[in-house]
């Protein structure tokens, strides 16, 4: 059976203390309120991770934002997948939108991202998402298709399985508008119909897709009440306990 998620992305917010002060809440409060076949991650910026790894007791997951493609070597500035992974974490983004509309990452870049974050026991979290512009002119399908084909389907199955999946569409990112459940279990459907077609149906069966984009306590109950819909990867509701708890707690209600 596949995962239930529930994902925060703290993108470039929180200073060190603000970082453990928000997260000893978060391991407190979501400590009682997440079921048994449930995870929930927290993804950080690389000055957090080793910190939240160790006050993590367990309950939650740490991920990294993003990693270099690289091994090694002269990057100045560059954070490596097997650096983070000495943190303690155990995910990290790959794909987020802002990565590719502010730093030019490629599909074909974010395809060997991947692949180094996984030969480093990494999970990733595999962004895709279509602009508004996409959305409205009707190319989104054959966007997603893209990205799918592109930056992920190199993978053999096995690799495939260790993916984590989310679909965040760019409009519906901070701008507080966020995708209906149904227009979100559209695009669900939709990739896990191309996994189908790529690896088979109990490979598609398996993989869990998150939805993230505006994504609060008022609306996460009715997406993830969606079929294809295995969880939530929050951004803005991440840096409120009370938010993201209650985010997380809906799976039990
Ligand atoms: P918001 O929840 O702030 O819209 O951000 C979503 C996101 O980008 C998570 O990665």
């Amino acid at each position: 059976m596949r995962k239930k998620i529930v994902a925060g992305n703290w993108k470039m917010n929180l200073d060190y203390n603000e970082g453990i002060s928000l997260f000893s809440e978060i391991v407190n409060m979501v400590r009682d309120e997440r079921s048994g076949d449930q995870s929930v991650v927290i993804c950080a910026p690389f000055i957090h991770l080793n910190s939240l790894s160790q006050l993590a007791a367990g309950v939650i997951g740490i991920g990294a934002q993003n990693s270099h493609q690289q091994e090694s070597g002269a990057f100045t500035g560059e954070v490596s997948a097997k650096m983070i992974k000495s943190t303690g974490a155990t995910h990290v983004l790959v794909g987020h939108s802002e990565r590719r509309q502010y730093f030019a990452e490629t599909d074909q870049l974010l395809a060997s991202k991947t692949v180094t974050a996984l030969q480093h026991n990494l999970t990733p979290i595999f962004c895709i998402g279509e602009t508004l512009d996409e959305r409205n002119n009707g190319s989104y399908y054959q966007v997603l298709e893209t990205q799918l084909n592109d930056g992920l389907f190199h993978l053999d199955e096995a690799d495939f399985r260790r993916v984590v999946l989310a679909y965040e569409p760019v409009w519906a990112i901070g701008t507080g508008l966020t995708a209906t459940p149904e227009q979100a279990q559209d695009i669900h459907a939709f990739i896990r119909a191309k996994i189908e077609a790529k690896y088979g149906m109990a490979v598609s069966d398996d993989t869990t897709i998150l939805y993230g984009g505006s994504c609060n306590p008022s609306n996460a109950a009715q997406l993830f009440a969606q079929k294809d819909i295995d969880g939530g990867l929050i951004g803005g509701a991440s840096l409120k306990s009370r938010d993201f708890t209650d985010i997380v707690k809906t799976f039990n209600s």
